[in-house]
């Protein structure tokens, strides 16, 4: 690390990093709030095998200042945080290191609010809970709202809606081709979705039995559901849309050019490689919709618990994912930006406007945490 790359340097723009060491459980964990200028922090816990502890600080950095973005454009009264566990969760995970991270979570006095996130599972949160009140995303044996997956595909199919109203005139997949890269919890409801809308949908997946499940459910759909060997495949077939539902990193200089869709709309994080891939997609005509826009029902569901989980206010939440992303495409075609530009600068005034208001001086415990 040199001088210009401190902790401090990296963390810049964030407004606390806290870094929990037990090593009795082996839980050695960072959690970074990015910001709570509108409530607070909520995001999940990545329990991973990070190659260094290096590793492990830049995403834990990367991912609460994401937080603070997705939670602005989903209209929460959230902050943005996020936590990394290091280490293997096959090996490390048990009733102790969950329970020592729990009281970690509990010493920020709900600055903090955990929930899922690679690694980590509902079970897990109902472990956190028996230690901390800061925990969302539990089970629904222990009052919580169970899996997640249902409303973030709900809100994805919202913003490929937008995608489809900006591009063709119209707000629907009907009669269009669209292709999910990953039918796991996720990409397997946006299926459903996209079958009931009249869309033909083809799929891939590295595991043959994700695609089998899809490819029986649907196989009396029209037009129908087909599978692909891979993700190349996928890519280099004739789509209107492509939906990448796998792992983070799906758009980069070897897949961008190769592109046959002209909407890019799907649930996983962190989908373009690098910087600069938003405007090469926006060079060659393609609409992206940005991750964190459309992916924000799963957080919208985990907020929502927070307040005592109902399903239809957490929906018509994750519904508003249509207008956001419509205003989104309008302003960044206005302005001649990449969508995903127009998208950061509408998170930042939410976060500047709304943040703005916690500066008068209310007296007593008159405000809202
Ligand atoms: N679950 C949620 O609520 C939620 C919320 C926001 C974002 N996301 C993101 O959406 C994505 C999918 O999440 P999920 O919950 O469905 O995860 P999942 O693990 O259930 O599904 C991912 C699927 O992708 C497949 N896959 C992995 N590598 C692949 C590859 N190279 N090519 C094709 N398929 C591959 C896996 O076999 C699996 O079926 C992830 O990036 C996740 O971070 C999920």
């Amino acid at each position: 690390m040199t001088e210009n790359d401190t902790v401090f340097a990296r963390a810049d723009g964030h407004e606390q990093v806290v870094f929990c060491n037990d090593p009795a459980s082996g839980l050695r964990a960072v959690i970074a709030v990015h910001s709570t200028a509108l409530g607070p922090a909520l995001g999940g816990t990545r329990f991973y095998p990070y190659a260094n502890e290096q590793d492990a600080v830049t995403d834990v950095l990367n991912l609460s200042k994401g937080m603070s973005y997705k939670n602005a454009l989903a209209g929460l009264d959230h902050g943005g945080g996020k936590a990394v566990i290091i280490g293997d969760p096959a090996e490390l995970k048990g009733e102790a290191l969950l329970r020592s991270y729990g009281r970690f979570v509990a010493s920020l006095g709900g600055r903090y609010i955990t929930a899922c996130d690679v690694g980590t599972y509902v079970a897990d949160m109902d472990v956190i809970a028996r230690e901390c009140r800061f925990v969302t995303g539990r089970s629904p044996e222990h009052g919580g709202a169970g899996d997640s997956s249902v409303l973030t595909a709900f809100g994805v199919f919202q913003g490929m809606r937008a995608c489809a109203e900006a591009r063709w005139g119209e707000p629907t997949l009907a009669g269009r081709r669209v292709g999910v890269a990953g039918v796991g919890k996720v990409g397997r409801h946006l299926v459903a979705h996209l079958v009931e809308d009249g869309a033909e949908v083809v799929v891939t997946d590295v595991s043959d039995a994700a695609v089998r499940v899809v490819l029986d459910r649907h196989a009396d759909a029209r037009p129908g559901v087909s599978a692909v060997a891979d993700t190349d495949a996928l890519i280099a077939a004739d789509l209107d849309v492509y939906a990448p539902c796998a792992l983070g990193g799906a758009l980069d200089d070897a897949t961008v050019p190769r592109l046959t869709a002209s909407v890019v709309c799907g649930a996983a994080n962190n989908q373009l490689a690098h910087p600069g891939v938003e405007k090469d997609l926006a060079d060659r005509g393609i609409l992206y919709a940005p991750d964190y826009l459309v992916n924000a029902g799963g957080v919208i569901q985990v907020a929502d618990e927070i307040e005592g989980f109902v399903f239809e206010r957490a929906r018509a939440k994750a519904a508003k994912i249509f207008d956001t992303s419509l205003q989104i495409f309008r302003s960044a075609e206005a302005e001649g930006i990449p969508p995903a530009v127009a998208a950061d600068r509408l998170a930042e005034h939410r976060m500047a406007e709304i943040g703005r208001l916690r500066g008068f001086y209310l007296g007593g415990s008159a405000s809202r945490p």
